[in-house]
């Protein structure tokens, strides 16, 4: 991992992505989570302050380790235990059925197997466990995906891999068959960037 990932993506992600209305959707999407839950791509740990106290345990993954400094001030601060490992969500060495909860924020636009790291996100899951995300993803405006599509090489050198125009929904529904989504475009945000997947999965069995 580069010098630009490492030192220049941790300030970026801080500087973009830690206010309104940024805050409001971590709150929102977290409030339901419960147990052991598993957090993919944590970068910073902007999420660490929105988890309830039906959180038992957290284990944060991110292949960046520029991420380092800022997530250990925050992990220290944090009343939930945290276990911080550096790899990626593609490759998970826990065992199958570990998690209550997974979660991923603005996070599945940047890896770059992304269907192999959701099969792993269900594979993890307990039966009934469920999968919480909220990504940036593919507008359904023809004029916007033309430059979604147009811009992305681009985004992907700018922003450490992330891809303007991934049809969210569609890669879940390639692992999970209960799937509850929602789509709005952001406030205060470029269109490009804004149109947002909200949802959750659950995992199917007993
Ligand atoms: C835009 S940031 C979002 C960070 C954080 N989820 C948030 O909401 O603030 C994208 C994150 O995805 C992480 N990432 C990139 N490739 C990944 C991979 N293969 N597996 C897991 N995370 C990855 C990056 O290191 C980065 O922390």
């Amino acid at each position: 991992m580069g010098f630009y990932a490492e030192k220049i993506m941790p300030r970026l992600i801080e500087w973009t992505m830690s206010g309104e209305p940024f805050s409001q959707y971590r709150r929102e999407l977290l409030a339901d989570t419960y147990g052991q839950v598993l957090e993919i791509g944590f970068g910073t740990g902007l999420n660490l302050a929105y988890y309830p106290e039906a959180v038992d345990s957290l284990t944060i993954v991110d292949p960046n380790p520029g991420m380092g400094a800022i997530v250990s001030r925050r992990v220290e601060a944090s009343a939930i235990p945290v276990d911080k490992r550096t790899l990626s969500g593609e490759a998970l060495p826990m065992a199958d059925g570990s998690f209550d909860c997974v979660v991923s924020t603005w996070t599945l636009c940047s890896i770059p197997a992304v269907d192999q790291a959701l099969q792993e996100i269900h594979r993890v899951l307990k039966p009934g466990g469920k999968f919480f995300f909220i990504e940036h993803g593919l507008s359904p405006e023809p004029g916007l995906q033309t430059w979604q599509n147009r811009l992305t090489p681009l985004q992907k050198v700018i922003a450490d891999g992330c891809h303007l125009n991934r049809q969210i929904q569609d890669l879940v529904e390639g692992q999970f068959e209960d799937l509850s989504v929602e789509t709005f475009y952001a406030e205060k945000t470029t269109k490009i960037l804004g149109y947002l997947y909200r949802g959750v999965a659950t995992k199917l069995g007993q």
